[in-house]
C-alpha cells in the first residue's frame, strides 16, 4: 500500500513555521496508484505530507472532489491520471483534463491560488515519475504556504462548540 510505514520516510517539514503542507492525491486505481506503490516497493522516498486516495479512473474526479478536499483542509490537491493512451475507459484521462480546466477556473474564483492544484499522467511503469512529482508539488505547496480556504475555514469540532 502506497505511504506505508516502511515506504516513505521523507518529511517535508517547514521547520521555521511549523507548516506542514496537507496534500490530497487522487490517483488512478491502474496507473498513478501502482506508480505510487511501485515508488513505495522500491523504497523511492516522497513526503508523507501526500496522502492518496484511489479512483477507479482520473475522468471520475469532478471539481466537487477537489473543492471538498480544499473544504476539509488540504492545501493542495493532485490528480494523477493515466496517459491518455492507457485509460482503461478510453477517454477518462482526456475527460480528466477537460475537468481539470474547469475545477482550475473554480477553485480560483475561490480565492485559491492555482498553483494549489495539479494534473499530470502517471504509468503504473513511472513509480519515480510519481515519487519526483509528489516531492515537487509538495515543495511548491510549501512554499505557498497554508491554504487561504483552511485558514479561515471552521472544523466540525469549531462548529460543534459554537452551537
Ligand atoms: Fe486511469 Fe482512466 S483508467 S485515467
Amino acid at each position: 500500500m502506497p505511504n506505508s510505514k516502511n515506504t516513505v520516510t521523507q518529511q517535508s517539514h517547514d521547520k521555521t513555521t511549523g507548516f506542514e503542507p496537507k496534500i490530497v492525491a487522487f490517483c488512478c486505481n491502474w496507473c498513478s496508484y501502482p506508480a505510487a506503490d511501485g515508488a513505495g516497493v522500491a523504497r523511492l522516498q516522497y513526503p508523507t505530507n501526500i496522502k492518496i486516495v484511489r479512483v477507479m479512473c482520473g475522468g471520475r474526479v469532478t471539481p466537487s472532489f477537489v473543492l471538498k478536499a480544499f473544504e476539509l483542509g488540504a492545501d493542495g490537491v493532485l490528480v494523477a491520471t493515466c496517459h491518455f493512451e492507457d485509460c482503461h475507459y478510453m477517454f477518462g484521462a482526456r475527460k480528466a483534463a477537460d475537468i481539470h480546466k474547469i475545477t482550475e477556473r473554480l477553485t480560483e474564483m475561490l480565492g485559491i491560488e492555482k498553483e494549489r492544484l495539479k494534473l499530470d499522467w502517471i504509468s503504473s511503469a513511472e513509480a519515480s515519475k510519481f515519487a519526483r512529482v509528489a516531492k515537487e508539488f509538495t515543495e511548491t505547496i510549501r512554499k505557498l504556504g497554508p491554504s487561504a480556504i483552511k485558514k479561515n475555514s471552521y472544523t466540525l469540532n469549531e462548529i460543534i462548540e459554537d452551537e
